[in-house]
């Protein structure tokens, strides 16, 4: 399939009438599946009325199809034509928090969009994304837009339009490249069809966040007890993972460098995913700094790009650091928690 690229400049004025966009927008239209920047991360967007553009999403990143899309929608009017209500609490959210990175869950109206973009369940995830380029082609499509991330399923999220075309080159109709997206881990999901608003992945939006304008939140238990099935059904997927084996490591610097040593003792090259304030301590084969310790919005946005980076290094084996789980602290360690399958390593 050939995969068209629209590079286009996101801070222009009147993007819904650039033809890039316009073009993009005609291919959802006709069911096609295009990527378009989000202020989280890249989106693979096909017509969410549509099994057939449905179908198209699940099969070019090879997604189980028991796991359900985001609706992505351009203004908050859409929102009455496919949820069956719309519960105090997730008003207030849409209010303070759209457009942005926080995707709500809502009961559906049946019969309005794609069952395989819900996977079939009785509700529905929306969100109203924060980047201009998104709402432009969401816009000038007419259309609820279905959107996972534009990775192949397992990978992790891309951030730019390089980890799309990496991933999907050949497999989807086009590509549109704005450039490197800002939060870097996608939307927080909740889930506001229970009487206390339940975070059921971190994301963009902070708990902290939620909690100030909500009063009470709940978590997902599966966040913090890996036994337990998560109710997003994405959650329960390996993903994040770069290729060679990656372990998180709860120490301090001079613990993970023997266990360095130790590798390097073994034969192995090892990599080490670490922030600018420790760049300069380890003596390892690779060493990638994704960001500042003390300010991680900084390592949310370097995150995937940093962990897609070592797949292109001989790495045979990954150590990374740990994050304190506070503000979007929280979304990262859940992102390098499955990135490592859980394999955590202490003193
Ligand atoms: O930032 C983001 O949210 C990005 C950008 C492109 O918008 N999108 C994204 O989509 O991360 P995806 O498909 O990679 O993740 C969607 C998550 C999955 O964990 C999925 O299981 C969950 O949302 N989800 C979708 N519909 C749901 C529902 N009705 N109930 C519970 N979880 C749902
Ligand atoms: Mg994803």
């Amino acid at each position: 399939m050939e995969t068209k690229v629209w590079l286009v400049d996101k801070f222009v004025d009147e993007l819904i009438t650039y033809p890039q966009v316009q073009e993009a927008a005609g291919f959802l239209q006709k069911n096609e599946v295009v990527a378009f920047p989000t202020e989280t991360v890249y989106g693979l967007g096909g017509n969410a009325q549509s099994d057939k553009a449905v179908e198209r999403i699940f099969k070019a990143k090879g997604r189980p199809s028991d796991n359900p899309l985001i609706i992505h929608i351009a203004d908050s009017q859409q929102l009455g034509k496919f949820v069956s209500e719309i519960p105090e609490k997730a008003a207030i959210l849409i209010e303070k928090f759209w457009p942005g990175p926080l995707t709500i869950i809502f009961n559906k109206k049946e019969g309005v969009l794609s069952d395989l973009a819900t996977a079939g369940l009785s509700t529905v995830a929306v969100r109203m994304p924060d980047h201009p380029l998104a709402l432009a082609v969401i816009k000038a499509a007419g259309l609820p837009i279905a959107a996972p991330s534009a990775n192949l399923s397992g990978r992790p999220s891309p951030t730019t339009a390089r980890h799309v075309q990496d991933d999907l080159f050949g497999r989807i109709s086009g590509i549109l490249d704005g450039g490197p997206t800002g939060v870097g881990v996608e939307s927080t999901v909740i889930d506001c069809t229970e009487n206390i608003p339940v975070i059921l992945r971190p994301g963009g939006v902070t708990a902290e966040q939620l909690q100030e304008v909500l009063g009470e939140v709940r978590f997902d238990p599966a966040l913090t007890d890996s036994a337990q099935a998560p109710k997003s059904p994405g959650m329960k997927y390996r993903h994040y993972a770069p290729d060679a084996p990656f372990y998180l490591v709860d120490a301090g610097k001079p613990f993970i460098q023997e266990l360095i040593l130790q590798k390097q003792a073994e034969g192995l090259t090892v990599g080490v995913l670490t922030t600018e304030e420790a760049k300069d301590f380890y003596k390892a084969d690779i060493v990638y700094s994704c960001g500042h310790r003390n300010r991680l919005e900084t390592v949310a946005e370097a995150l995937y790009d940093t962990l897609r980076a070592f797949n292109n290094t001989n790495a045979d084996i990954i150590f990374g650091e740990v994050f304190p789980e506070k503000g979007v602290g929280t979304a990262v360690m859940n992102r390098l928690k499955k990135a490592s399958g859980h394999n955590i390593i202490t003193e």
